[in-house]
């Protein structure tokens, strides 16, 4: 998986006051929505794009547009809500697909409660979206899941990550001949034994909606 992290300082002072305990729901939610978009600028920097010629007031121009089919935009319930907005504002015309997925907490796997995306995904970029990647083992059966439909491009944008998630994406994915990019804000020290990432920002779930 190729990993970028997204190194402003307008992402890393939106990432402090996000981690910050005193930090209230409204605002959290404000800011993952502008820390989303952000990201979103670098995780679309290989969108496909076609061709596309306008004429100006002045003189004809060359230039592109996106690329059919449309970048598909699928976030990971129920914290992945919390991003959608802000990467639709830069991918308006974006289909979205849905995936509800939790952790079970004592044994840290993830559960598929909910799917709601195209039955294809032959030829699509696909972007997922979620604040957190800890273990790994959510965003791991989500692009699985979107492979197992056709997907053969996949960006997800997370928030924060932990190196165990990483590397755990490493060992499942190497070796698939399929691209899998990772945008994060940052890569923070470790998971502690309750599978938490240390610093982190805690349960991005609780934070955003309560
Ligand atoms: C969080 C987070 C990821 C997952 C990361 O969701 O949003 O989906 O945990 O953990 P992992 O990398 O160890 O799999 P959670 O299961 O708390 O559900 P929620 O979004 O409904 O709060």
């Amino acid at each position: 998986m190729e990993t970028l992290v997204v190194d402003h300082p307008l992402v890393a002072h939106k990432l402090t006051v996000l981690r910050d305990v005193g930090t209230d729901s409204p605002t959290f939610r404000r800011l993952a929505d502008e820390l989303v978009t952000l990201l979103a600028y670098e995780a679309t920097r290989h969108v496909r794009v076609t061709e596309w010629s306008v004429q100006t007031p002045v003189a004809p121009a060359k230039g592109v547009r996106l690329a059919q089919p449309c970048p598909l935009v699928v976030p990971i319930l129920r914290a992945g809500l919390g991003m959608l907005e802000g990467m639709t504002r830069l991918l308006p015309t974006a289909e979205v697909g849905f995936l509800g997925m939790i952790r079970n907490e004592s044994t840290l796997q993830a559960e598929t409660y909910a799917t709601r995306l195209p039955d294809d995904l032959s030829g699509r970029q696909v972007y997922v979206v979620d604040p957190m990647l800890a273990t790994g083992g959510t965003l791991a059966a989500a692009i699985q899941f979107l492979f197992d439909r056709g997907a053969d491009d996949v960006t997800a944008l997370c928030l924060l990550a932990a190196p165990e998630g990483i590397a755990y994406m490493d060992q499942v994915f190497n070796g698939s001949g399929k691209p899998i990019r990772l945008v994060t804000a940052a890569l923070d020290e470790r998971l502690n034994e309750h599978g938490y990432i240390v610093p982190g920002l805690g349960d991005a779930g609780d934070r955003l909606y309560g």
